[in-house]
């Protein structure tokens, strides 16, 4: 089967010059259960929408008015009977909302939250089939679950990627939080420390406050970060630990994809 899909790209959602990740958001136009299309966004590396505030709502209505024709799946559900939608399919907690006037529904069986074409949230029988929003990361981030020294780590990237990743915003620490979900032990990024200063190996901006020393133990030249916070932290270079890539994807308006794709553009 065919599927067309339109990608929006949100240049920065904070507008932060120094701001590396930004979310992609997908429309998938091919009606399925709400289940399913989760499971369809996963099978291909991403999730179903979620926002984290009211400000990322406004920017993806306003990015989305011209292009929809009916409702949309977006990663909000609930268990039956449970009385709030409190959690995102992606595990994230439910902060802004944008419900329809009476919604959401208490009324059973109204388990799962679509959008509407005016951009306004209403609840519905989650095995009703609609389109459906997925979110990726532009860039592309990857762990690659493999151990290697920061070097090594280095050269896989750029090899085989584009980089390690730098990590400076609150999207940035977000996108990486959200790619270390399973992960337990420290990753490598690009940060470095070399003649006194420390930097991105990506050229990308550092931002003045970073919780590292700033003239760490010569071995301790090398940053990580470690899953589940904000936090990076200098290890021994030649420590072997797995590590995070990002690579550029190409991008276009409208990207046809078939069933048996996986999502490369
Ligand atoms: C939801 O839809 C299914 C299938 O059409 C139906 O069996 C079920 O009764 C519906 N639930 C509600 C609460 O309407
Ligand atoms: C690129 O990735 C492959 C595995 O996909 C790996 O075997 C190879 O060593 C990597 N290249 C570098 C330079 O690390
Ligand atoms: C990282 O994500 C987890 C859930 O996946 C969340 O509990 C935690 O607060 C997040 N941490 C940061 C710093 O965003």
């Amino acid at each position: 089967m065919k599927r067309s899909s339109l990608v929006l790209l949100l240049a920065s959602l904070l507008g932060a010059a120094t701001c590396l990740f930004s979310k992609n958001y997908v429309l998938v136009e091919i009606p399925l259960s709400w289940a399913d299309a989760e499971m369809d966004c996963r099978s291909n590396n991403m999730d179903l929408v979620s926002f984290k505030s009211n400000f990322e709502i406004h920017r993806f209505n306003e990015a989305m008015s011209e292009d929809r024709m009916t409702p949309s799946w977006i990663g909000l559900s609930k268990p039956p009977h449970a009385l709030e939608f409190t959690q995102w399919s992606d595990g994230t907690s439910v902060q802004g909302t944008n419900w329809l006037y009476n919604e959401p529904s208490h009324s059973d069986g109204y388990d799962c939250v679509a959008v509407l074409v005016s951009g306004d949230w209403e609840t519905f029988n989650c095995t009703e089939t609609l389109s459906f929003f997925c979110y990726t990361w532009y860039p592309q981030i990857v762990l690659v679950k493999e151990l290697k020294t920061w070097d090594e780590a280095l050269r896989y990237c750029r090899t085989n990627y584009t980089d390690l990743i730098s990590v400076t915003t609150e999207s940035d620490f977000y996108a990486a939080n959200k790619t270390l979900a399973d992960q337990t032990t420290s990753v490598w990024t690009g940060l470095r420390f070399i003649d006194g200063l420390w930097f991105w190996v990506n050229e990308e901006a550092l931002p003045s406050l970073v919780t590292v020393p700033s003239c760490p133990a010569p071995s301790f030249r090398c940053g990580a970060i470690e899953p589940g916070t904000d936090v990076l932290e200098n290890r021994n270079c030649m420590k072997k630990m797995n590590f995070l890539c990002y690579y550029e994807i190409l991008h276009t308006a409208f990207i046809p994809i078939t069933r048996n794709n996986s999502f490369d553009w």
